[in-house]
């Protein structure tokens, strides 16, 4: 299994290029299940996850085709195009969806095209027990027959779903895609009230409308839909990372330096970079990105709770936390979103980190120093905060278990070394 080494100590200097949203890429990749045309998605980051969607997706009967590299053309991602003539296999196993819990999101679009599906429960996973009841009662009121069986969820509209009310209790984002992707198919008309603002969410929106969808109220918490009888192919660009941009400004707020985020948008993560300009780090909005900064000065403690957009996002809550433990104080971070969101504690401990939690408050007394050492990977973003702690710590850090890295971060050691960090694979 492959590690990542990083000898900590250096400033980063220079541009860091942002790569497409991997959490708006995948629903995007779904939505090619409610056309027999071709859907187009242009800047599509090269990751693990994707690679894997493509694969689980080919077995509903999507083809998928990647442009090769143009000459003269800018490392912008990846072109997919994705076809789904004919829905071969409305069936989606346990053994996908357990590798993919994104995957689960095929049940709307499935329900909606072929009206019916049977797709596995995704069951819990290292950030908490994410249950899937909310997307269930969103496609039930959309007049979806729902069945658990054998640990898979039966869903049937014989006739063809139908527009209604969906109220979600709590915020979902991956309920939204589910229940949006079905209502765009339905007969007649859908509200889906207390919907996710994520921007992944109105990305993905706004390529259904390119498709043919009737959707207006993007960007709210409430979504009308118009029910449409087909929808066709488009083209669509993926939106630029919002978490891959938060996850560089705090490893430059935390090394020191001055870093540009091409292709990086404010207005995706203004709720993290408020809370890294009230740590005393510099942030510039460009037209074409963001310039981030500290030199000098030290970090100031911040005190933050996780919550839905247009909220500090829980994506971030690990990075932030790599980057308070080196701060001037005490900061206390609560995570609201996952019950269990909190693997990279012990990790960032060895490194010397001082953090106490108590139930979901993590409380971080600020260290002069971190110290390079041995640590393990949980999850996708509990991953790169290690990496952020290892960019600062004294001597060497190996990061074990990369592969969560590689789910989410496209070439993540090129983009940090041609900044001057000291960080490389281990191939094993
Ligand atoms: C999406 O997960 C993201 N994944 C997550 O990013 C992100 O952390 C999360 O949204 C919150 O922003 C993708 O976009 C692929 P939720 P999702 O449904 O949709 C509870 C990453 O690192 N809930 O908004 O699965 C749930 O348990 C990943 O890139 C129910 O109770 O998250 C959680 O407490 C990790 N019942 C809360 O809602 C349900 O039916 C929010 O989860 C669904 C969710």
């Amino acid at each position: 299994m492959d590690r990542i080494r990083v000898i900590g100590g250096q400033r980063l200097t220079g541009t860091i290029p942002i790569s497409g949203a991997k959490n708006a890429t995948l629903p995007l990749m779904i939505a090619s299940l409610l056309t027999s045309d071709t859907l187009t998605l242009q800047n599509v980051p090269h990751l693990a996850d994707v690679q894997l969607l493509a694969r689980i997706l080919r077995n509903h009967g999507v083809d998928s085709s990647v442009d090769g590299k143009r000459a003269g053309q800018k490392l912008l991602g990846e072109t997919f195009h994705l076809t789904a003539r004919q829905i071969v296999d409305t069936t989606a196993p346990y053994e996908m969806v357990r590798r993919m819990r994104a995957s689960f999101w095929v049940l709307g679009p499935l329900l909606a095209r072929c009206h019916k599906a049977r797709v596995s429960l995704p069951g819990g996973c290292a950030i908490g027990t994410r249950p899937v009841d909310l997307h269930l009662l969103g496609l039930e009121a959309l007049g979806a027959e729902i069945n658990l069986e054998g640990g898979d969820v039966i869903a049937r509209a014989p006739s063809g779903l139908k527009g209604g009310k969906v109220t979600f209790p709590t915020v979902s984002v991956g309920a939204t895609h589910n229940v949006l992707m079905a209502a765009v198919l339905a007969k007649g008309e859908s509200l889906i009230e207390n919907a996710a603002r994520e921007p992944e969410v109105g990305d993905v929106a706004s390529c259904l409308i390119k498709m043919g969808a009737v959707i207006e109220g993007i960007g709210t918490s409430t979504l009308q839909v118009q029910g449409v009888d087909r929808l066709t192919g488009a083209f669509h660009a993926v939106l630029p990372d919002r978490i891959e941009t938060g996850t560089y400004a705090m490893a430059v707020a935390a090394t020191g330096g001055e870093v540009f985020l091409d292709g990086a948008r404010a207005d995706l993560l203004q709720a993290a970079l408020d809370v890294l300009c009230e740590a005393g780090v510099e942030i510039e909005e460009t037209n074409t990105g963001i310039k981030v900064a500290r030199n000098g000065t030290g970090l100031q403690p911040v005190t933050i709770a996780t919550s839905p957009f247009p909220g500090f996002p829980t994506d971030l809550q690990a990075q932030l936390m790599a980057l308070m433990s080196i701060a001037d104080g005490k900061s206390t971070i609560r995570e609201t979103i996952f019950e269990n969101r909190f693997m990279h504690v012990q990790e960032l401990a060895r490194l010397g980190a001082d953090i106490s939690l108590h139930g979901d408050t993590a409380e971080i007394a600020g260290v002069t120093r971190l110290r390079g050492a041995q640590v393990m990977a949980t999850d996708l973003r509990a991953s790169v905060s290690l990496v952020i702690a290892g960019l600062v710590a004294e001597g060497e850090t190996i990061i074990n278990r990369v592969y969560h890295l590689d789910r989410g971060f496209e070439r993540i050691e090129e983009k940090l070394s041609r900044c001057g960090a000291q960080i490389d694979r281990i191939v094993s």
